[in-house]
């Protein structure tokens, strides 16, 4: 094994290119950006909006469990980290586009920020306090929506009315 071993690395040895200097200014071939399996229009219906409504539920129902809150937690944990995936570009035709504008990036870096104040306050069981973080979160959705959103969603995929989500039912 050992032979072997000793064999395999003489080979690598073998591979290093003849001139060090030049190979280390050549550039370094680029890794595949990362993106999303589906598209932002997904995302945002299956994701954003779905974690949003329990979020914007609680200042007026406040959870009356333990575990109710922590599905309000658990919501939470959801819009924070949307907020950075909808970062990636995904099988959308306008994704792309969208992901590269400094405008998306601020919007988006909103909305994960507010869903981690939303998560302190779920964690506190502070249910005063969702009202100004759903204030908050509702402004991000309509300023992102105002700059960026088509009409008509780019693959079709709408919350309402094929999902009329009522929490609890
Ligand atoms: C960073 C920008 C951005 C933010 C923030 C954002 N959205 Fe979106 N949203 C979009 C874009 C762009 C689309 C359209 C995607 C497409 O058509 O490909 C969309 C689509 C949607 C859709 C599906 C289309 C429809 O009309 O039903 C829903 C639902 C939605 N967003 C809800 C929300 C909610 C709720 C929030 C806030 C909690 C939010 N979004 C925050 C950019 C954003």
């Amino acid at each position: 094994m050992l032979a072997v071993g000793a064999f395999a690395l003489a080979a690598c040895e073998q591979k290093k290119p003849a001139a060090p200097e030049a190979a280390s200014t050549a550039p370094v071939a680029a890794t595949p950006a990362l993106t999303l399996p589906v598209s932002i229009n997904a995302v945002m219906v299956s994701l954003v909006d779905h974690s949003s409504d329990p979020i914007f539920d609680v200042a007026t129902k406040p959870p009356r469990t333990d575990d109710a809150w922590r599905d309000v937690e658990y919501h939470s944990y959801q819009m924070a980290v949307a907020g950075k995936l909808i970062q990636l570009a995904g099988t959308g035709p306008g994704d792309a586009a969208w992901v590269a504008t400094p405008e998306w990036k601020a919007f988006s870096e909103q909305l994960s920020a507010h869903g981690m104040e939303a998560l302190k306050l779920a964690q506190a069981k502070d249910a005063k306090g969702f009202e100004a973080v759903g204030n908050k979160i509702i402004d991000d959705c309509e300023a992102c929506h105002m700059k960026f959103k088509p009409d008509i969603p780019s693959m079709k995929i709408m919350h309402k009315p094929d999902f009329p989500h009522k929490p609890g039912t």
